[in-house]
């Protein structure tokens, strides 16, 4: 593809317009430009200032409650604080012009909804469907001081066994929900084309979609600022930000 950025979201703007079916994969890049962190690659991402190993598995939990849930509580609290952007609205907008687009996303947060998108699959969970760690009862009682930037945060009780409430999200080690994966992979078998957007591709399963999508004659795109671990496996790389590139394609599509 031409390196200019017109010329770039023209040609997959054409590629939009073409395709009967169109599933756009989101990783936590499309939240960047709302002021979320991701995980990794830059200085202040995540992983590159707590340890996932401490924080976002079962036996973590089991350890330290308490510090696992004043995390995700700090990451609920930027959510709530965060507001999509141009991005997230082009998203929406697409899927409202064009007959048939599914969205499946890596991420956790809200933002895809809270600009109308409907989202398809949430396959690493959401944070704000709170469960018993327990129980697995749903929980949708209060969540105490929100605000309190404690580094250790009693998790609320569940009321109907007392166990520890944790987020919704899928934690290293566990299985991804069984709807949202099987309507991922189905969206990535059927679409005849893949916009990829803002991920690393270094998590499985869900980083095996872009290539399930191709082995079914998807065209893949990469929108990212860098290059991923998905790089050689898009059709077309589009080096530019999840706000700067859907925005364009959105005007550039019929
Ligand atoms: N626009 C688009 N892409 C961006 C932007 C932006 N403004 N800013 C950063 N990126 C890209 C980075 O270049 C990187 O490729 O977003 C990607 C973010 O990668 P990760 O932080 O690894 O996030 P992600 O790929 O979603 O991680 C996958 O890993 O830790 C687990 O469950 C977690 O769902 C997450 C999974």
């Amino acid at each position: 593809m031409d390196t200019m950025p017109d010329a770039i979201a023209s040609a997959v703007a054409r590629r939009v317009d073409e395709a009967g079916r169109v599933c756009v994969l989101t990783g936590a890049g499309m939240s960047a430009e709302s002021g979320v962190p991701t995980f990794r690659g830059t200085q202040d991402s995540l992983w590159s200032r707590f340890d996932p190993m401490r924080l976002a598995t079962a036996d973590a939990w089991r350890a330290d409650a308490s510090l696992v849930w004043a995390w995700y509580r700090w990451r609920m609290r930027i959510v709530r604080q965060a507001q999509p952007h141009a991005g997230h609205r082009a998203l929406a907008a697409l899927a409202r012009r064009h007959p048939c687009v599914s969205l499946v996303t890596q991420n956790v947060d809200d933002l895809h909804e809270r600009a109308g998108s409907t989202v398809n699959a949430h396959v690493h969970g959401s944070l704000f469907a709170l469960r018993c760690f327990d129980c697995g009862l749903a929980y949708d009682g209060p969540l105490g001081d929100f605000l309190s930037d404690a580094q250790r945060v009693p998790p609320m009780a569940c009321p109907a066994c007392g166990g520890g409430i944790r987020p919704g999200v899928v934690w290293f080690g566990e299985a991804l929900p069984d709807d949202a994966w099987d309507a991922a992979t189905d969206a990535a078998r059927r679409c005849d084309l893949m916009l990829v957007v803002g991920t690393s591709g270094l998590v499985h399963p869900a980083a095996g979609l872009p290539a399930l999508a191709r082995r079914h004659g998807a065209t893949v795109v990469e929108i990212n600022p860098e290059p991923t671990a998905l790089s050689g496996e898009a059709d077309h790389v589009w080096r530019a930000t999840a706000a700067e590139a859907l925005p364009g394609l959105l005007a550039a599509s019929a």
